[in-house]
């Protein structure tokens, strides 16, 4: 517990954050102790080549499962990107993908959007939450295809879906409380945000193994280990891929900068994904590898505007939605 918070400082967000944590913890301790353990590996992994690549663009080209970008996400964003598309052209590309196109159904249906009447097919969900805001859900939620399971696997998958919804949620509510618009944009960017980190832990197993050890060590941060070991870390590589992937702007600076949110100046998305996935650790919907969950950057912080109290405000909120998402997009 102490581990846990052991970056964050100490600002009015951190106490009282740290004071919902203490209780579930507490609760969860009691509840499942082992979960609490750290993973234990085979002792015949052969040991990872400890060769740094020379940054993500080298990693990803030497990297043997290098993820293509689904079809429908390309056609996506090609209907996103054209001026002259239609609502009709979006609502096409939605149904030709049954499972995109039930899980955009219910979204649409759930309380992120305060939609009056049921949304029955797509052309009325393009229709009622409008190009814009259908176009980016629809986007962020065929993104999520990519995070597939492996034989082998260092990451918890269903963590890191969880702790990428709980971000996106916890985003889209920030986004909303401080008026900043397009609250299905800062979705999107809290579903994709550790896109590079799925790619680092999913392309080489003795690497993986190795770096969830560093990582769990004392004081390490995943993002520190990531840098020590590799010399890059999963922010960069996942800003990285989501540019070669032509993704929009602001979803490329939600992950390139949700580590370092005061270098991205254009967009508020850095920053309120930064502060978007401490709450969402802070809440629970952690990965299960590193115990310290980093710090919040105050700039950022002041920055969007809001207080703490009205963060904590939102929590009950918060809680469901994340929990009636999770089921939507459940595999
Ligand atoms: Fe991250």
């Amino acid at each position: 517990m102490h581990n846990l918070f052991a970056q964050a400082g100490n600002s009015d967000l951190v106490k009282l954050l740290k004071k919902e944590s203490f209780k579930r913890v507490y609760k969860e301790m009691l509840a499942a102790p082992d979960s609490f353990l750290p993973l234990t590996f085979p002792s015949d992994i052969e040991p990872w080549s400890g060769e740094k690549p020379k940054g993500p663009g080298d990693f990803l080209a030497e990297s043997l499962v290098l993820p293509s970008l689904p079809q429908v996400q390309t056609q996506l964003q090609e209907i996103i990107d054209n001026p002259e598309s239609t609502i009709n052209d979006l609502a096409e590309i939605i149904s030709r993908e049954p499972k995109l196109a039930t899980a955009v159904l219910r979204l649409a249906n759930s309380g992120l959007y305060k939609v009056k009447g049921k949304i029955e097919t797509p052309s009325k969900a393009v229709e009622l939450l409008g190009f814009e805001k259908a176009g980016g859900l629809a986007l962020g939620t065929a993104s999520l295809s990519l995070f597939k399971r492996s034989d082998e696997a260092v990451l918890d998958l269903e963590k890191f879906w969880k702790h990428s919804i709980a971000c996106g949620v916890v985003a889209q509510e920030i986004a909303v409380t401080a008026g900043l618009g397009d609250p299905e944009r800062f979705f999107a960017g809290g579903l994709i945000h550790d896109v590079g980190l799925h790619v680092i832990f999913e392309s080489d197993y003795s690497m993986a193994v190795e770096l969830y050890k560093l990582a769990r060590s004392d004081g390490y941060s995943l993002y520190k280990a990531e840098q020590e070991m590799l010399g890059f870390n999963h922010a960069s590589l996942g800003g990285f891929l989501l540019k070669e992937w032509k993704f929009p702007r602001q979803l490329i600076a939600a992950a390139w900068g949700h580590h370092n949110p005061r270098k991205v100046k254009t967009d508020p998305d850095a920053m309120v994904i930064h502060v978007a996935d401490f709450i969402a650790q802070a809440l629970g919907y952690e990965l299960g590898i590193s115990p310290v969950i980093g710090f919040i950057d105050r700039t950022a912080w002041e920055k969007i505007g809001i207080t703490a109290e009205q963060v904590i405000e939102l929590l009950p909120d918060i809680r469901r939605l994340i929990d009636d998402v999770f089921l939507i997009l459940e595999k």
